[in-house]
């Protein structure tokens, strides 16, 4: 006998082919999880301890595990920028990283920037130019525009800098730098302008 007369017998059918015992195949073992992982950071100024699973995101641990859901899912595959934090003075993904692997390090969501009563002076500036719409984005903006704001002043430069011995403070440095913050509102002149305003720069170019 063959495969191929097996098949034509129609005794096979596909769906059995690729069930979990498939014809000759050896039974499939178990899934068996991963063993929990601890995990210790620096959240907002508190220190977090954690037993995670090793293949949860940063951005789970954050949501489900600390309950800081200031911190957006959006596409959850590093292309939206919904999920911006600041880890160790720097913005990242946090969807495209594992917690594991900021263990002992300082993290700051959109919670440890300010509080509806003392506002952080990059949201104020947000309220104050209308720099969103429905709002889902506006965390991961702000934190990504005080991680820029430090960029520029520590002289990182960014692929629209002209001169990279002297990285200056412009528009089209922040569009540049902000490009992976998606706004599906499109409130991107107003984020502009409330970037500019909180930098000190004015809300024109
Ligand atoms: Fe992380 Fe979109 S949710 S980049
Ligand atoms: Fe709605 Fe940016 S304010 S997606």
């Amino acid at each position: 006998m063959t495969r191929r007369s097996v098949l034509a017998s129609g005794a096979v059918t596909a769906a059995a082919l690729s069930g979990p015992m498939a014809i000759g195949a050896a039974p499939r073992a178990q899934a068996v999880p991963p063993a929990p992982v601890a995990v210790k950071f620096e959240v907002n100024g508190k220190i977090r301890a954690l037993s995670l699973d090793p293949r949860t995101t940063l951005l789970d641990a954050l949501r489900e595990h600390l309950h800081l859901t200031g911190t957006k899912k959006g596409c959850d595959h590093g292309q939206c920028g919904a999920c911006t934090v600041i880890v160790e003075g720097r913005r990242i993904n946090s969807c495209l990283t594992l917690a594991v692997m900021h263990d002992g390090d300082k993290v700051t969501t959109i919670e440890g920037l300010g509080t509806p009563d003392d506002l952080h002076p990059m949201q104020k500036a947000f309220v104050a130019h209308d720099g969103y719409q429905c709002g889902y984005c506006t965390p991961g903006q702000i934190c990504s525009a005080v991680a820029v704001l430090g960029e520029i002043e520590r002289g990182v430069p960014s692929h629209a800098t002209a001169d990279l011995m002297e990285v200056s403070f412009s528009d089209a440095e922040l569009r540049e730098r902000m490009s992976g913050n998606i706004c599906r509102c499109a409130a991107y002149p107003n984020i502009i302008a409330a970037i500019r305003d909180a930098a000190g720069k004015g809300d024109k170019a």
